[in-house]
Order: C-alpha cells, then structure tokens, then sequence
C-alpha cells in the first residue's frame, strides 16, 4: 500500500501551460526509457513514487514505449492499478501516437483511423478512462493537417483526452496546427520538442510561434538523454543508457568535443555548488516560453538530484554568456 509523502508539494513548482487554466510541474517524468519489459517492476515503481512523493504530477507516455511496443503502457495500467488510482485526479498523464504502432496501413502516421484507434488501445493498456493530454507525435507529410486536427478536436469531445498537444512538429507546421484547432474550438495546449545545449533547434523560430500563440512547451529529453550529465566522460558505466538499452543512444554519440564541453560546463556548474544535469535542466528552464523540462530516470536517485535544480538561483547574465561561448565552440566543431 502506497501512501506518498505528505509535503509532496512543497518542494517543486508549478507552472501555467501557456494561456491555458493548466499548471504542470517544472519536471516532468518520461516513460519512454525504464518501464518497458528490460526494468525491474520494483525499480519502475520505486521511480513513480519518487517523482510523485517530489511534486511530479505529470507522466508522459506514448503507445509504442517499450519495449516491446506498448508495454510501458501496459506496466502503467498495473501501477494505476496498485499505486494510482486513487491519486488520478492529482495527476496530468499524457500518452501519444504518431510513430509505428501496429502492421497495415492503420498504425502508423496520422490519420483520424489511426489516431482514435491508437488512444482506444492506450487507455485499455493503461486501465484509464481518459489521459489528460493526448499527443500527435509526429507530423505526417501525407495526412491532410484538417484530418489530423479534426481527430484530436473529436478526441476530446468524446471525452477520451482532457487537452492536446503535438510533438516534433515545425514553426510553420505549428502555427497552422494552432489556426485549424482554434476553428474547430479545441484549443492546442503543448507543444512537445527536443531540446537540450546539444539541440536548439527549437530557438529557431519554434519558440516565438508558442510565445504568439500561447501555447506551452513541454521539452524533451533536456539531459540528451545521459550525455548532459558527465557519466560517460570516462567511458561507458555498465548501468547506463548506452550499456543496457542502446536503441537510440549510442556509443558513437559520445564524442571528444562532447567530453571537451561537458568538462567546461561542469566547472560552471560547480561554481554554483550544483550538478551537470542540474545545471543543463536549469539551462533549459530559463526560457518563460518553456512549462516543464521532461525528464527520464534509471532510478529514483537521479529524480532527487534533478529537483534539487529547483532550489538554485537563475543564471545570471555572466554564466549565460559563458555556456554560450562553450557550446557555440561544441556546434563549429560537430559541424566541422
Ligand atoms: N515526443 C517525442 O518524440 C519524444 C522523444 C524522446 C523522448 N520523449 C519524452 O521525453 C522523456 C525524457 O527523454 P529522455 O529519457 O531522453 O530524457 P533525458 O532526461 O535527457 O535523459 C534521461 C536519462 O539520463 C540519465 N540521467 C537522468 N538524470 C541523471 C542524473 N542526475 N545523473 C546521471 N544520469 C542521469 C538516465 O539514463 P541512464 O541512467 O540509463 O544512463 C536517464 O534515463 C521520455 O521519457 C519521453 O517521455 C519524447
């Protein structure tokens, strides 16, 4: 029987979702990595109540986080069942579809078959009768925009999501995302990019159109997945990303000019009296345009750590100016 923490909510903070009534917490935790059938039960259990006891009160799914495709959803509709259930209305959860999910032509991209299928299957996995945020994961060049919009605008409707949101898409693809769903009535609430000091590609005219448009942002993957927190400047540890779950992150993603900006970056960072990761979640957080920095963990110690970012001051000009200089250096040489 789980009984979280009683000051759950007075460490982290909350904030407005663009121009919505939503507040999500400045961290918010990814199942994307560690809740599929490679993680211990206990060990995924263990970082859901972490988070929780912390003040995360947003979790982020999406239909084919595994692996296999679709377990983390699965793992999460037996944590509903044991730990959650009767905490759901302190909790945002989110889940996606847009990648490949099943064979045919109807599990993959964005059609309204594919999309209202998909969170049908998600919330049988999940044992949920709604996610508050229901996700277009990816732009699909072939779908028509009217089609895809159209689907979300009756997802919500139907009662099936609370809000939505779209991931990965351009400014350009934004901004009209935002103009249809604002004619069918269902306003867009988040965005859902990368972004972190290695990809800024967001700051490159992504961020105004959410700014105008008053839609939230919600980062992904601020720590590079590992590579923004110093563990692999001396090789590869035995329990890290690279080690036991390589399907996206690399050994040849670990490079010299990485090593050589994370070392510069790590002495600012200890200037401040704080850590890589938290120094790299606080970069992205310095943005007003950014809601929640969304976050992945291998164990609830990494949680605690990242948090703690919280109770740090902002970066003051003279430190922005410096990781500047170091990760301009870092982009000439990767594009060299
Ligand atoms: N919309 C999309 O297309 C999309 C794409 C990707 C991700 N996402 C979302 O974003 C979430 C987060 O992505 P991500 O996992 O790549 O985020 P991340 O925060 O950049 O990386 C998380 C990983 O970094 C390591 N880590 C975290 N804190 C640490 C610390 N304090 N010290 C040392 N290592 C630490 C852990 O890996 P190890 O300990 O295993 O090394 C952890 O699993 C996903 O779960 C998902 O919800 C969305």
């Amino acid at each position: 029987m789980y009984t979280p923490s009683s000051t759950r909510y007075s460490e982290m903070q909350y904030a407005r979702c663009g121009r919505s009534g939503l507040l999500l917490p400045r961290l918010s935790l990814g199942l994307w990595h560690n809740f599929g059938n490679i993680t211990p039960f206990d060990t995924q259990q263990s970082i859901l109540r972490t988070a929780f006891d912390h003040g995360i009160t947003h979790f982020d799914l999406a239909n084919n986080y595994g692996p296999p495709y679709g377990e983390a959803e699965r793992n999460f509709g037996i944590h509903m069942d044991r730990d959650w259930h009767t905490h759901r209305d302190e909790l945002i959860i989110s889940t996606k579809a847009g990648y490949d999910m099943w064979e045919g032509p109807y599990g993959n991209f964005g059609s309204r078959k594919y999309l209202i299928a998909s969170l049908d299957q998600s919330l049988r996995r999940m044992h949920l009768d709604y996610v508050d945020i229901f996700y277009h994961h990816r732009p699909d060049p072939d779908t028509p925009m009217e089609e895809t919009m159209g689907a979300l605008d009756h997802i919500v409707r139907s009662g099936k999501a609370l809000y939505v949101g779209i991931s990965n898409y351009t400014a350009e693809q934004t901004a009209r995302a935002v103009s249809i769903l604002h004619d069918l009535g269902t306003p867009l609430l988040i965005h859902q990019p990368r972004y972190n000091m290695l990809d800024r590609w967001i700051e490159d005219g992504l961020t105004d159109v959410l700014a105008d448009c008053g839609v939230g942002a919600i980062v992904f993957s601020p720590l590079a997945g590992g590579r923004l927190t110093g563990k692999y400047r001396h090789g590869i540890p035995d329990d890290s990303r690279i080690s036991h779950d390589p399907r996206y992150l690399r050994a040849d993603m670990i490079t010299d000019a990485l090593g050589t900006a994370t070392d510069a970056l790590t002495e600012i960072a200890k200037a401040r009296g704080e850590s890589l990761p938290q120094l790299a979640l606080q970069w992205v957080l310095r943005s007003p345009v950014i809601t929640s920095a969304l976050i992945g963990a291998s164990r609830p110690q990494q949680i605690i750590e990242n948090i703690g970012v919280l109770r740090f001051p902002d970066l003051s000009d003279a430190e922005l100016e410096a990781i500047e200089t170091i990760l301009s250096t870092y982009q000439s040489e990767v594009a060299l």
